[in-house]
């Protein structure tokens, strides 16, 4: 009898059979997969070779420490964050007003170098910023702490006072790990004396100007004590106070704080800081970065919102993080702007999908985990032919190139930012940082000159920078 096995197994038999099937497939690979497989090998290998030759030569050497850029990129996750968890508040748009003032600080931080390629102290021009953050000094067992390799620098950066009598030279404490010892410090009024204690001590043993605390930032989520931003506020009280008593010097008591609405909400008193500090430097920049929360492009430090942002994210942006400050009780001439001398890369999903908001993959490869300093962003852009985009809404330009998508800071760019503090009657622009500005002057885009976006924020902020 015939059973559908019986059937089977005649089939499985079948010589003729057997050897059409294998004829076929043959045939198959031979002509169809074989080619495809290899043209999109070639094509893989071809489109790697032309990737490699996008990106320039790169060095960490704009970057003084790994240490400073996983506080950067610990900032950046963390305003990316808080976009996630908007609170939305709409803001309407009017154009801004025309004020004159005389007086503006520059306000400057300069990263300690690690390398002999990193820019040194004497390479920077002594006339060049008003004020000169030197980053970034921690706070170990409840005490001011330098290591032993940049103490140095510290009496380097003070020499330079000898050349510019008006120069203010301080020190900025904080950090991705360096700000690790605030939450103790903090806690009760034994740990603040005992830091206020070596902050004095140490300002009239180097001959500094001042001190900047960034704390990346109180009451940060997640956290056991609520009371971070009390202690905080406690903590600059006692400072101001213990600085006042010291009549025989001028210690400037300075804060990096937060532009996001909801860091701002969470972390600071804001009408105290403005009794207590002399002025903050607000760090306007990192608002867009990719982070997996926020996958898409964006522009870095943009000065006003975009047509295509609503509700919280029409608050990230310069403009609006300044009055919120200010409308919270803050002085404007203590509201001093930051501005960025690096960008922020992106790698897109989809290169012919390249404006702001485009979905993102990851990092670009230009620069160092999404951090690209301005001599990098040049020379991408020159020796790929690269035309930028100036959007003229945010007053930032941006660039892609295939799957790399970077948003920038320029000559241009920065001009019209640091016309924004100045016609706004804000206390001056702050510059993060020195370091990745092009201080060779190698960059052949704009000037050529050497430091050029931080020389394009003075010449801006009308020549008249001063204390
Ligand atoms: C700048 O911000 C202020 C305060 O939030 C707002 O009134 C103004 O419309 C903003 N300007 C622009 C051009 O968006
Ligand atoms: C901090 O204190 C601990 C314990 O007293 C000590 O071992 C350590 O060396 C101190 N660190 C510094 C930098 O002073
Ligand atoms: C302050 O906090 C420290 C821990 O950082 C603790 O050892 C000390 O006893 C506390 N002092 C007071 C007076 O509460």
């Amino acid at each position: 009898m015939f059973s559908p096995e019986h059937n089977r197994y005649i089939l499985l038999q079948n010589p003729t059979d057997h050897w059409t099937l294998d004829k076929k497939a043959l045939l198959v690979v031979g002509c169809l997969i074989l080619p495809i497989t290899m043209f999109c090998a070639t094509y893989m290998i071809l489109f790697g070779i032309y990737e490699k030759l996008l990106y320039p030569k790169q060095s960490l050497s704009s970057f003084s420490s790994s240490i400073v850029l996983e506080k950067d990129l610990h900032r950046a996750s963390v305003y990316g964050g808080y976009e996630r968890r908007n609170n939305y508040t709409e803001i309407q748009r009017t154009p801004h007003q025309a004020l004159d003032v005389s007086i503006f600080r520059l306000v400057c931080y300069y990263n300690f170098p690690s390398n002999a390629q990193s820019l040194q102290v004497n390479d920077i021009d002594p006339n060049l910023c008003t004020h000169l953050n030197l980053a970034f000094g921690s706070v170990i067992n409840n005490s001011i702490y330098l290591s032993d390799a940049d103490l140095p620098y510290v009496r380097q950066a003070v020499k330079l006072k000898a050349v510019n009598k008006n120069l203010k030279v301080l020190i900025s404490i904080g950090g991705a790990y360096n700000d690790r010892g605030f939450p103790e410090m903090v806690l009760n009024h034994t740990n603040r004396k005992t830091f206020i204690k070596s902050v004095i001590g140490f300002a009239k043993t180097y001959g500094i100007d001042g001190v900047d605390l960034d704390w990346e930032f109180p009451g940060e989520e997640p956290v056991a004590d609520k009371h971070q931003r009390q202690h905080f506020t406690q903590l600059l009280h006692e400072l101001r106070r213990a600085v006042a008593r010291h009549t025989n010097m001028a210690l400037l008591i300075t804060l990096a704080v937060a532009a996001p609405v909801q860091i701002v909400d969470t972390s600071y008193d804001v009408s105290y800081v403005n009794d207590y500090v002399d002025y903050i430097n607000l760090m306007s920049y990192d608002y867009h970065h990719y982070t997996r929360l926020t996958p898409f492009t964006g522009i870095n430090s943009p000065l006003y919102a975009s047509s295509l942002e609503k509700y919280y994210l029409a608050t990230m942006n310069i403009n609006y993080s300044s009055h919120y400050w200010n409308s919270l009780g803050m002085d404007k001439s203590k509201i001093v702007i930051g501005l960025p001398t690096y960008g922020h890369t992106f790698r897109l999903m989809n290169p012919r999908n390249e404006g702001p908001y485009a979905p993102a993959s990851g990092v670009g490869k230009l620069g160092t985990l999404g951090f690209a300093s301005y001599p990098q962003v040049c020379s991408f852009l020159l020796s790929n032919r690269i035309t930028p985009v100036f959007d003229m809404e945010t007053l930032s330009p941006y660039a892609s190139k295939y799957y790399e998508w970077v948003s920038f800071d320029d000559e241009q760019s920065l001009t019209y930012k640091a016309e924004f503090v100045r016609n706004n009657n804000f206390g001056g622009a702050m510059i993060y940082c020195l370091n990745m500005d092009d201080f060779k002057g190698a960059c052949k885009m704009g000037s050529g000159r050497k430091f050029p976006l931080v020389s394009a924020v003075r010449q801006a902020l009308d020549g008249q920078a001063g204390a």
